[in-house]
């Protein structure tokens, strides 16, 4: 058990939205196909003149104010994200900036596509229980609308943008990460991956003009192991925490599919009005998913001191993970 507490959360959504009938008007697609496929409705898409740190900065500010603490009593930044402002410096100095912090504490990004965020927590609760750090800023954001390739229809759809914040620190009540699981495997890296903009591909007109520099994912094999390591993980959370599917009071998981969502809390015995399905209005924000859902779960009542939160997630990498926490 790791003696940490969630004690605020923020997020932030751009106020652009775009629906699935503004998709028909732009390709070769329908409402319905996106509806039943994905569950998403609508995505927001960030302004012209905004990038990640701007929304991830946005999101803190809420987060910190929700925890009643000012930046300077923060003494760490990280940011999990897969589409930082610049390759370097890192998303997190950026917010840094932004919030105007006089103290100069690290800051830092974090890279494990969608479970950026849970990877992150974990990181946070072991820095925390060892006396690493006392309070983190722990966020997420995404820009996937310009990481897209918008003549593919069968990833666009898929992705929106925002981003979550949350602030952690050390628990002196109930509060606390009673368990977690997380795993990788490079094996299976190229199904879905942003193939340009590295040292192996750099970027180049040939690059630029094959659109590699945007999501390229082998949609049907990425849906079966995300359906898996989903269900794995809040399995192997839940019995980590020697909890059961009814325990949970709240169930988070990574937003990418709803097909996704629904299986896993039917192998999980995990009810549909106790889980977040936010995916109907944020579409994939990969990393951001978890932290905006958060915001929204205690925003919203569903989430009380005391309760049973499970998250559980995947993503590129692959990657995945799951924990259990008393909120
Ligand atoms: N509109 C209409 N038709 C479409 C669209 C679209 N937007 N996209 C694809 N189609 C068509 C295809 O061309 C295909 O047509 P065909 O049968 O004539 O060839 C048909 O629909 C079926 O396509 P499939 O790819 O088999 O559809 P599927 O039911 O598998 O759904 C999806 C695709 C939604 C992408 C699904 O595979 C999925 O959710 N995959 C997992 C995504 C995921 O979890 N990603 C991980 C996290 S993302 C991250 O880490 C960044």
């Amino acid at each position: 058990m790791f003696k940490i507490k969630i004690t605020g959360t923020g997020s932030y959504l751009p106020e652009k939205v775009l629906t699935n009938f503004d998709l028909e008007k732009m390709m070769d697609t329908t409402d319905e196909w996106i509806r039943t496929r994905t569950g998403i409705k609508e995505r927001h898409i960030i302004a012209d003149d905004e990038a990640t740190s701007d929304m991830v900065a946005k999101a803190a500010i809420i987060a910190m104010e929700d925890a009643n603490v000012s930046p300077e009593d923060i003494d760490l930044i990280m940011v999990a994200t897969i589409t930082p402002d610049n390759a370097y410096p890192s998303t997190a100095c950026w917010v840094q900036k932004h919030l105007g912090l006089k103290t100069k504490i690290p800051a830092f990004d974090i890279g494990a596509a969608c479970s950026g965020y849970l990877y992150g927590l974990i990181v946070t609760a072991g820095m925390i229980e060892s006396g690493m750090a006392e309070r983190v800023l722990l966020c997420s954001g995404e820009t996937m609308s310009r990481a897209t390739n918008w003549n593919d229809r069968s990833t666009c759809v898929l992705f929106g943008d925002g981003a979550g914040a949350t602030v952690v620190e050390k628990s002196d009540g109930d509060s606390a990460l009673l368990s977690y699981c997380w795993g990788a495997d490079g094996n299976l890296g190229n199904l879905l991956i942003q193939p340009a903009g590295g040292s192996r591909m750099p970027a180049s007109q040939k690059t630029v003009s094959e659109n590699l520099h945007s999501v390229v994912m082998e949609g049907n094999e990425v849906f079966k192991h995300a359906v898996s390591k989903m269900k794995e993980s809040a399995i192997e959370a839940l019995k980590k925490a020697n909890l059961k599917g009814s325990d949970v009071d709240f169930y988070i998981p990574h937003q990418a599919n709803m097909r996704i969502i629904e299986a896993t809390i039917k192998r999980a015995g995990i009810p549909l009005d106790k889980t977040s399905t936010s995916i109907d209005h944020i579409a994939n924000i990969s990393a951001a998913t978890l932290p905006i859902s958060l915001d929204e779960a205690v925003r919203g009542g569903k989430l009380k001191r005391g309760n049973i939160l499970l998250f559980s997630t995947f993503g590129a990498g692959f990657t995945w993970g799951g924990a259990v926490l008393r909120w």
